[in-house]
């Protein structure tokens, strides 16, 4: 992927106060800066930037993380999107790594441009075409909507220059037919670009011009385009969901566009596949609201489905995803046309809860007067129960399920698998944490990676494979990396950075955050901090001697000491004496 130097170059020249700055209103607080935490709804500002140690943390609700991480987060960018926004910003060029040094911008740039170029051209043909503009108006569709959308037409004719560029097969517009020949894929259609959440056009779903089939025809997946990971829409709507606080799925791009003709401007859709996990994520990201629209056929029921069980995963408490069902027959496109803005609103504002439709549903399909029925309500509710790591949902449920199926919560939690109390495993509590030498040294090196040129890696190293029982397997290992990192990295992004989608991901963001909260707070004195590492090297450095000392006395009782584990015992009880004045 992209070289770990980039990142590290480029986490050097942005400044984490500006990215958060562009999008969230700071102030200064001391040496850092604050805000309402924009992951969380909240009264009093917890949210924290700090500029000299480049990331943001939220005491409330634990956001945490860098420049990168805010963009992913906050705009719901990938990884590598955010890094090139970032990199855009103070204008460096992102390395292709597989494309050797060929051309600056890279292979998927090319694409872009290729697919951006074919959208010109539909979007030219449609003004070319009486029978094209004809149909969007008989839809009830203006100039200024089209336009708004990009909206075109393929024309009906092949595009014989077109077709000989491999670029244009890539990007799925040509296909690639018998003897090297290639032809459109699109001809005859109404042209929906679908962009990125970044502006760009990656793919095209096109409508036949009355009846046809297929009806709608949309790109393949290409390196640009994945469906699963798009929102028809997201870009055209993103201001009018900042402002209602809610998003509206639905299912076709006529729907998106017909409502944004009705002036419902916070319509998105997917592209004709089931809603994928990521993209609820996506859309939980951009409000606090997520209705799903589903049309009031079974075919609407059963997509309604699985969007429920692909939101499980991702519910967070204090965020709503709620369900509507249009009557038979219709869709959000038919609905606002024939009842107008404020009908459609109106059921928006009654959709149904997820956790009601979960319960309708599970119940509907047994017989709860039975004791059968609700054993089985039980055992259906319970995987998709195991799913929801909101805490607050999953307990409220668990009532609601256990008085359904008239048992105790406490009964139900029992088969489930679920301890309680329920609140100790309620995360992000900074507290719940035993502290450890280990966990005090990481928290350190975390704040300040240059630490770790005070310890003496090569001794950390040689120990930390004996086992020492207080001391947990994945400190040891997270100890020894930040050791090794922050020799010759001292920038604590850079380090946080080296450990994303690994295992340790998630320890190092806890770590940093209570070693931010301790020092940063005490506006952070790096002569204290130096002498509380020394301190605390020095434990675990004697630490671990004892625990070696114990392996090789354990070993001598035995008789079974080589000459080597003599040499080592007499150099560790030399060492490990220097406090104790014991003797060897
Ligand atoms: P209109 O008839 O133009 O109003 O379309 P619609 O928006 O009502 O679409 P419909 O509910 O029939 O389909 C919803 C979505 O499913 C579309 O936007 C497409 O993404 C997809 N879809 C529909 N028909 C087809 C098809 O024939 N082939 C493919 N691949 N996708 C389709
Ligand atoms: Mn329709």
């Amino acid at each position: 992927m992209i070289p770990q130097s980039f990142i590290e170059d480029l986490l050097a020249r942005v400044d984490v106060v500006d990215v958060v700055e562009s999008y969230v209103p700071l102030k200064r607080s001391g040496s850092n800066f604050s805000a309402r935490c924009p992951f969380h709804n909240e009264k009093t500002p917890s949210f924290t930037v700090s500029q000299t140690k480049q990331f943001y943390h939220c005491f409330g609700c634990g956001a945490h993380g860098t420049a990168i991480s805010f963009l992913m987060e906050y705009q719901g960018m990938g990884f590598i999107d955010a890094v090139k926004d970032l990199a855009a910003r103070v204008g460096m060029t992102v390395p292709e790594p597989s494309a050797p040094k060929e051309k600056a911008g890279g292979a998927d740039e090319d694409l872009i441009g290729v697919v951006a170029r074919a959208a010109r051209f539909y979007k030219q043909q449609l003004k070319e075409s009486e029978k094209a503009i004809g149909y969007l108006k008989g839809r009830g569709l203006s100039g200024e909507i089209a336009a708004r959308y990009g909206l075109g037409y393929a024309p009906d004719d092949w595009q014989a220059d077109y077709a000989k560029s491999t670029a244009l097969s890539k990007a799925g517009l040509v296909i690639d037919g018998n003897e090297g020949r290639r032809y459109d894929r699109f001809r005859d259609r109404v042209m929906f670009p679908i962009q990125n959440q970044r502006g760009s056009i990656i793919g095209f779903g096109g409508r036949v011009i009355g009846k046809g089939e297929p009806k709608y025809l949309n790109s393949p997946e290409t390196p640009l385009f994945e469906k699963g990971r798009e929102l028809y829409g997201l870009v055209q709507a993103r201001a009018g969901i900042r402002q209602y606080g809610v998003v509206v799925v639905v299912e076709g791009y006529m729907d998106v566009v017909a409502l944004a003709q009705a002036g419902v401007e916070y319509a998105v859709a997917t592209l004709g596949t089931a809603t994928t996990p990521w993209q609820v994520q996506k859309l939980l990201k951009q409000a606090d609201r997520v209705v799903f629209c589903f049309d009031g056929d079974t075919a609407g029921q059963r997509a309604a489905w699985r969007a429920l069980e692909n939101s499980l995963g991702q519910l967070v408490d204090g965020r709503q995803i709620g369900f509507l069902f249009l009557p038979e027959g219709e869709d959000p496109d038919s609905y606002v046309r024939a009842r107008g803005k404020e009908a459609f609103e109106a059921l928006l504002a009654a959709a149904t809860p997820l956790s009601e439709y979960m319960l309708q549903e599970l119940g509907s399909r047994v017989n709860m007067r039975s004791a059968e029925g609700r054993a089985k309500f039980l055992q259906d509710a319970k995987p998709l129960l195991a799913q929801i790591k909101a805490p607050m949902l999953s307990l409220v449920l668990r009532k609601q399920i256990a008085g359904l199926a008239d048992v105790s919560q406490a009964e139900l939690d029992a088969r489930y698998g679920i301890q309680t109390p329920v609140t100790s495993r309620v995360p992000r509590r900074q507290v719940a944490e035993k502290p450890s030498l280990l966990r005090h040294l990481a928290e350190m090196l975390l704040v300040s990676p240059g630490l770790a040129r005070l310890a003496d890696i090569e001794r950390f190293r040689a120990f930390a494979g004996i086992a020492v029982p207080e001391f947990s397997r994945s400190e040891v290992d997270l100890v020894a990396e930040l050791l090794e990192m922050g020799v010759d990295s001292p920038h604590v992004q850079a380090v946080v950075e080296r450990f994303r989608g690994k295992p340790l991901e998630s320890m190092v963001g806890r770590f940093q955050a209570s070693g931010l909260l301790a020092w940063e707070s005490r506006e952070l004195d790096e002569d204290a901090l130096k002498k509380a590492f020394l301190g605390a090297w020095q434990s675990i450095d004697q630490r671990l001697s004892k625990s070696r000392i114990d392996a090789l006395l354990e070993k001598s009782r035995k008789g079974s000491l080589s000459e080597e584990d003599k040499a080592l015992y007499r150099s560790l009880v030399g060492n490990a004496a220097g406090d104790h004045a014991s003797t060897g």
